[in-house]
């Protein structure tokens, strides 16, 4: 994968104004290390899976370093779809928290990615549902509610097995993710 040539005319349509800024999706600590030390305009942004059950401490914690903002796909885990499941909707804490706000389980979810200061990608075909995932700014999560947001067991659901190919720049899931599974 010649990230330097793709980098390099990503950066040209920058400069011609055909967009305002440019940035990176599903990149790793070492392939954003990597852009960013061949870059003339660095990545604004990264977007990745996160959600409660993926926090992706390590890779916000490089991010915020190298001043690169993380925005959150999938932050309901993409129940209803071929590509997500219920395993955030369903996870036992976050509606035990939900409860005790009055709250529903995807509103926590987006609340919680907002207060740890991720913009989110967050997607539905419904009005009602559209309405409730804006409701999120008038109440706020518990240091309680956080501290255990923050014990739920990570792990990366979207591992994107579709690229790894034996032709192909990741021939294995650790080429695609840099051992951050
Ligand atoms: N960069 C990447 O590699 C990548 C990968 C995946 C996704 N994305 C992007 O991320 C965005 C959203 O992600 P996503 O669709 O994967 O996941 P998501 O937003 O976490 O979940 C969408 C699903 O949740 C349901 N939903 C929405 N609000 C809800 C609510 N309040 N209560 C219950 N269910 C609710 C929707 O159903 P209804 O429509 O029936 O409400 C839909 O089936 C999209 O723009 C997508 O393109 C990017």
């Amino acid at each position: 994968m010649d990230y330097k040539s793709v980098w390099g005319a990503m950066e040209e349509c920058q400069r011609l104004g055909l967009t305002k800024s440019i940035g990176v999706s599903n990149f790793s600590c070492k392939k954003l290390e990597n852009i960013i030390s061949i870059a003339t305009i660095p990545p604004s942004v990264n977007q990745v899976e996160m959600n409660p059950p993926w926090q992706q401490q390590k890779l916000r914690e490089f991010c915020k370093a190298t001043n690169v903002i993380v925005t959150a796909f999938s932050p309901l885990g993409a129940s209803g779809t071929k590509w997500g499941s219920n395993h955030v909707l369903d996870n036992e804490t976050l509606k035990e928290i939900a409860k005790a706000h009055g709250k529903t389980v995807a509103q926590v979810c987006l609340r919680w990615s907002y207060e740890q200061g991720a913009p989110f990608v967050v997607k539905s075909f419904n009005k009602e549902r559209m309405k409730q995932n804006l409701q999120i700014f008038d109440w706020e999560l518990t240091e309680e509610d956080r501290e255990k947001i923050n014990q739920i067991p990570q792990r990366r659901f979207m591992l994107m097995e579709e690229l790894i190919s034996p032709n192909g720049p990741f021939k294995t899931l650790n080429d695609l993710w840099d051992n951050e599974l």
